[in-house]
């Protein structure tokens, strides 16, 4: 597996693959990488000639200067969980050598048609024109044939297709499934962050979201939702910042079951000071 940490060197190696006709596979990350971000590295090995996975922090899209502080930053635990399951190259930048000064200064935007205004974008204002900055500018270097992103961020994952058919990107955006714990809990970065009576605790919220499918259909929508909201809550040590029953493209809270046939809940949960996030699928 090779290391690469400039842009010169990344395009050396991805003008090599396209010329010989290889096709690429790309996993974007932000290190820290744990079981969920390997089963996208694996199926990206077995989907393409090449696998290429960054391992990026991206400064534009935190909101919170701790949040960034704090992140888990393991660049070398990281690339030989890569090398283990058969990713051939690592892109690892540092910041400078991904933006200028000016870049790092100005926000960037993007019209992304009122996906942002719900859910993440209204608690994490700015987050996804970074998400969008990056990738996009990833996309460039990468070329990639396929990408992979996980359904755990759910929203991300809509407004990446949105950027891909407005910014005409050739790649196939692949969403892949949440994977969980046995315990139910959805795999997350921050899971390392929470102490073991926390990690009981979460497994609540995957939980309430897996017994909300039983009855969610013969239930009123609103109703659905106060009641799940009620059953995170109950908890002690779980607060629930939004849940929100949305269509599953336009990302718009629906109203009546009958609205569509892609219909997704969105949770974010503070477990102490801790945010988890999870979905469901309804329909
Ligand atoms: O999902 C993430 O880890 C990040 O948002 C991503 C897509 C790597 C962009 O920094």
């Amino acid at each position: 597996m090779q290391l690469i940490t400039t842009k010169k060197a990344l395009f050396e190696v991805v003008s090599h693959a396209k010329s010989t006709g290889k096709t690429i596979g790309f996993v974007p990350t932000m290190g820290a990488l744990h079981n969920g971000h390997l089963t996208l590295v694996k199926r990206c090995v077995s989907e393409n000639d090449l696998c290429f996975v960054s391992v990026f922090v991206n400064p534009t899209q935190f909101n919170d200067k701790n949040d960034l502080a704090n992140y888990p930053r393991t660049l070398e635990a990281d690339a030989q969980l890569l090398a283990s399951v058969g990713c051939q190259f690592v892109f690892a930048p540092n910041a400078d050598e991904m933006y200028d000064a000016e870049e790092m200064q100005k926000p960037f935007e993007f019209d992304f048609g009122g996906l942002d205004e719900v859910m993440e974008g209204r608690f994490r204002p700015g987050h996804f024109n970074g998400v969008v900055q990056v990738v996009s500018k990833l996309f460039q270097l990468v070329q990639p044939t396929r990408a992979y992103f996980g359904e755990k961020d759910f929203q991300q994952l809509a407004i990446i297709r949105r950027m891909v058919t407005i910014m005409n990107f050739p790649v196939e955006i692949v969403g892949c499934p949440i994977v969980r714990e046995e315990s139910g809990l959805a795999l997350s970065s921050r899971n390392a962050l929470l102490t073991p009576e926390q990690r009981q605790l979460a497994v609540h919220i995957s939980q309430v979201l897996k017994e909300s499918c039983l009855f969610a259909l013969e239930t009123p929508v609103h109703e659905l939702h106060d009641a799940l909201v009620a059953a995170v809550n109950a908890r002690e040590g779980l607060e629930v910042e939004y849940f929100e029953i949305v269509d599953g493209k336009t990302l718009q809270p629906i109203e009546k079951w009958e609205e569509t046939n892609d219909i997704v809940g969105c949770i974010t949960v503070y477990c102490g000071k801790i945010r988890l996030i999870d979905n469901i699928r309804y329909k």
